[in-house]
This record gives structure tokens, sequence and C-alpha cells, in this order.
């Protein structure tokens, strides 16, 4: 049985302006231990972990550290790596042009004869310490070719070459493909057995039971709860996160569809870099008030296609786009917005949103027009509309006029979502749009888009997350090898019938019969 408390930060308080982020919060992990950090957007997770790690040193908070008995008054980040924590981002900044070794060993590379870098030594102890996890990566090689996945287990070896005994993971797997995750977790599983604390945030709860031993919830800043994983039922962690208990999770209602809306014919999309089809003259159509699913592997193309759509695709696209029964072409995303589409494209942080801007900007950026023209901006009408987003989403913040880079990153997306329900478009392209955003909120934006195809809208989505797709879906087509693998009315798919043909192990299985 591990020692449940070999990290032990006892109440914590931390307050910025207007926002108490930490109340009296404690947290204790013990050696070899997986501890799943859980809460709502905004429920504190990410400025208790900045504290272990020292972004906001010994001073800048109340409460107190202590580490094997000890307590720990470190004032920086690096006092918090003396210490033995690690931070593993999910956007790691990895120096592109230095080797994998040099990069974990980046401040600490081993010297002879007084001032040289001896590279033996350094490569050798980057290939003992990627060995030891079992991760097959030439420490010679250049980090710029590298995955987004692969990249992150270095980030995990550049901590173990550190002798990191307490190692952070804040939403490890938002961009890491299925099999990636699965490597991951093997490393965090080697990782626990050799006696690490592990603390592991996400808003996936299948992850949460395939990794952690013990659970702890934050709710508004506060401790709510903790748990013994193979003893909690997810709607006991749910009710802890959001104080209340979700009856229906995929809140779908059957609607009347009207006239297609949008229908594509024999529509090819190449990669964005590279000269390679995504997928091969495929042809669909969604209708007035449906709902669209996209399933796919990542890498399948459905990101590109919903950005093609869009006109914001890099790469080349070719076929016919008839929108209302009439052939259309959208170039850019200027004449997209102009025809009625709305796109929430995966990557928020760089294309979704202007950090800098507060709330009430924010939302009512694409759709000006409503409040009056941009030198007459009405911001009494732009606090309304905002405001209203910020009780129906519970984004949790000040007001419309607190700057969005401050908001808590799930919070954040939010934001960008109701930017884009508020231009109220004929046509709706979601990409991936519950990805980092808390249980109770994911629910939220079900409704609402449920609301939208009440009044008509059209909405084409894709979702890493199979459970919601089907659960949310009218009809989900599956792409498989550049093309469409199978379609399914809702409730007519299971889960295990549509992952087999993302894989495309049914079709496998078919052939050989
Ligand atoms: N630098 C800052 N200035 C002002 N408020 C902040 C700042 N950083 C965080 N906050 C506020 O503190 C609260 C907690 O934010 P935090 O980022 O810790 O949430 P979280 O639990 O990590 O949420 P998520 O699941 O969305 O990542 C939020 O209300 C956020 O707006
Ligand atoms: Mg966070």
């Amino acid at each position: 049985m591990a020692d449940s408390s070999y990290l032990s930060m006892k109440n914590i308080t931390k307050v910025f302006p207007g926002v108490k982020a930490l109340d009296d919060v404690s947290l204790n992990v013990g050696r070899g231990e997986i501890l799943a950090l859980l809460g709502e957007n905004g429920a504190g997770k990410s400025t208790l972990m900045k504290i272990l790690s020292g972004v906001y040193g010994h001073g800048r908070y109340d409460g107190t550290i202590e580490i094997d008995g000890k307590a720990e008054r470190y004032a920086n980040p690096s006092g918090a790596v003396s210490a033995g924590i690690a931070m593993i981002y999910q956007e790691l900044n990895p120096l592109l042009d230095l080797s994998v070794a040099e990069n974990m060993y980046l401040g600490m590379l081993p010297v002879k004869y007084g001032n040289s870098v001896d590279w033996k030594r350094l490569y050798d102890g980057a290939d003992g310490v990627l060995a030891s996890l079992g991760i097959a990566i030439n420490s010679r090689m250049h980090m710029r070719f590298l995955g987004a996945g692969e990249q992150q287990l270095v980030a995990i070896a550049r901590a173990l070459a550190r002798d990191a005994t307490i190692m952070v993971l804040d939403e490890p797997t938002s961009s890491l493909t299925d099999q990636e995750v699965e490597r991951l977790f093997e490393i965090l599983k080697k990782l626990r057995a050799a006696g690490k604390c592990i603390i592991y945030i996400s808003h996936k709860f299948n992850e949460v039971y395939a990794i952690s031993d013990r659970v702890s919830v934050l709710r508004d800043g506060k401790n709510a709860g903790d748990f013994v994983t193979a003893e909690v039922e997810s709607d006991q962690i749910i009710t802890a996160m959001i104080g209340r208990s979700l009856h229906d999770m995929f809140p779908r209602k059957a609607v009347e569809f009207g006239e297609i809306v949008l229908e594509v014919r024999d529509y090819t999309v190449w990669h964005q870099h590279v000269d390679k089809v995504l997928l091969d003259r495929i042809s669909l159509s969604v209708r007035k008030g449906e709902i669209l699913g996209l399933a796919g592997l990542v890498g399948t193309g459905r990101s590109e296609f919903l950005n093609s759509l869009f006109g914001s695709h890099l790469g080349r696209h070719t076929g016919t786009v008839l929108l209302d029964g009439r052939e259309s072409s959208v170039a850019n995303p200027r004449q997209a917005k102009a025809s009625g589409f709305g796109l929430l494209t995966e990557d928020r942080r760089t294309n979704g949103m202007v950090a800098i801007m507060d709330i009430g900007e924010n939302i009512t950026l694409p759709s000006l027009r409503q409040i009056g023209s941009l030198f007459t901006l009405n911001r009494r009408t732009e606090r309304s509309i905002a405001e209203g987003f910020i009780g129906s989403l519970r984004i949790r913040c000040t007001g419309p006029d607190q700057e969005t880079a401050t908001l808590s990153g799930g919070n954040q997306q939010k934001v960008v979502i109701s930017k884009w329900l508020n231009t109220e478009p004929k046509l709706l392209l979601l990409d991936e749009p519950t990805r980092g955003v808390d249980v109770g909120a994911k629910v939220e934006i079900y409704q609402l888009m449920n609301a939208l195809s009440d009044r008509g809208l059209a909405i084409i989505w894709a979702s890493s997350e199979l459970p919601e797709l089907l659960g949310m879906s009218d009809r989900v087509l599956v792409l498989w090898n550049g093309g469409i693998g199978g379609e399914f009315r809702r409730g007519e798919a299971d889960l295990g019938t549509v992952m087999s043909l993302m894989t495309g192990s049914a079709a496998l299985r078919s052939a050989t019969v």
C-alpha cells in the first residue's frame, strides 16, 4: 500500500483580482500512486499545479507544500525542479532544432575537460532513460521530426532524466491518437511501479478509470471529494464536480428534418503539406435540423473536410458543393460566413479567439452586424449577449469584461463556442466541440446543439469521443481509408461496430471471408 502523503499540499489559497481561484485546498499523493485531479472548467486545477511547479512561488499563495515530511519554500520553477517536481506540459516548447537528447538534458548537459559537451555521455544517458521507459526514439534525432505524441514522451523522459519524483500531466492526451494514449498509459504504469507520484488532470472519464488509483475533486476552488477510483461510480464523481447529477448525458431529441441544406458530390480533399489524398470522391448531404456526425481515427481527414467546406483548408479540394440546391463555391472563410456557415475549429487557441479581448468582444466578434456597425458598436447589447452565454454555458468568469486570456482553458473554449452559436448560421461545422470541456458543460453544449437544430440549423460535427458522437448524432458516417466505410442512423450502431469500421478491421474481416 502506497504511503499516501509523500507530497502534501495543505490549506492552499490563491486569489486573483476578483476571483478566489483556490480556497483552503489540500492535496496528498503517495509514491507509486496516480492521482486524477478533476473538476469543472475553472475549478482551480491548473492554478493548484502552477503553485506546485513554482509558477506562483512561495509568498504568492497561502498554505504549505511538504515533500517527504519537509516544508518546501521554492520561489520559482527551477526551485520546484530541484525539489523533484516536473510538469509535463501538453504544448511543450521543445527546441525543435536540437536533438532529443539535448532537449532532455538542457541546462545540465554533461561536459568533459571542463568545457566541451560530452556527446557520448549525453547520448548514452538519453538512450538509457528512453530505453528504461521502453520508448523507441533515436536520441540523436531533431525534435522537429517527432509528432505531438512522441514529443510528449520526450518530455516525460526529460523529467526522468532530472530525477523528478513528482510528475504532473495537465490534460495530456488532447492531441494524441488512441495508440499514443495507450503507449502513454503503459509508460505511466512503469513510472508508478518505479515509485513516482503522478498527478493526472483530465476531463475524460474513461482515462480516469483506466489509469488512476485515486480521484480528488475540486469545485469552485475548494476540495469537493476524494475517492478510490475502483470504488467510485462516475455519477458520484460528476455530482462532486458539479454539485448535481446528470440524468441524461446525451439529451438528443428526435426532430423532423427539413430539406437538404448542404450536399457534396465526389468531394476530394488533399493533405495540406504533402501530395496525398485524404478523402477520395466522397458524397454526403445534411438536412435542416439534422446533426450529422463524422467518426474516424485521427488523421482520416475529418478536420480537413470541415475546413475545406469553410474555405480554410490549406490543401487542395475538388468536387461539387450544393447549398440549398444551388451550386456554390466557397473560396475563403469570409464567403463561408456570408453563405451562412459557421466553423468551430479544433485548434481554438490559435484560430478561435483573440486572447487580449474581453469575453463580450470575443463572443460578438463574428456577428458585429447584429449589434451595429463596427464604429457604433453597442457595448450594452454586447454585454447582454455575452451574459446570456455566460449563464447558459456556465462560463466561470468575473463578467463579460474579463480578458479571455485569464480564463481557464475550458472556459476559453466555451467563449469560442458562444461566438459561433451567436452568429446563428444555417450550417454549423463543429470540430471536437467538447474537447477540454468539463462534463457539465458538455451536456450544455449538447443542449445547445439540440436547440439550434430545433431552429432548423444543420450541424456537421466530428468528435473522437464515440459515446457522444453516437449519442448526439442523428446519423453517423464512419470515415475510413479515404472513403465512407459505414453509415448509421441514431441508435442503430454500437460502439464496437463503429470502432471496428474506423480501424478497418471490419473491412479486413469481410475481405477474408
Ligand atoms: N492569471 C489569472 N488572472 C485572473 N484569473 C485567473 C488567472 N488564472 C486563473 N484565473 C482564474 O482562476 C480560476 C481557476 O482557473 P484554472 O485555470 O485553475 O481552472 P482549471 O480547473 O484548470 O480549469 P480547466 O478545466 O478549464 O482547465 C478561473 O476562474 C480563472 O479564470
Ligand atoms: Mg486547466
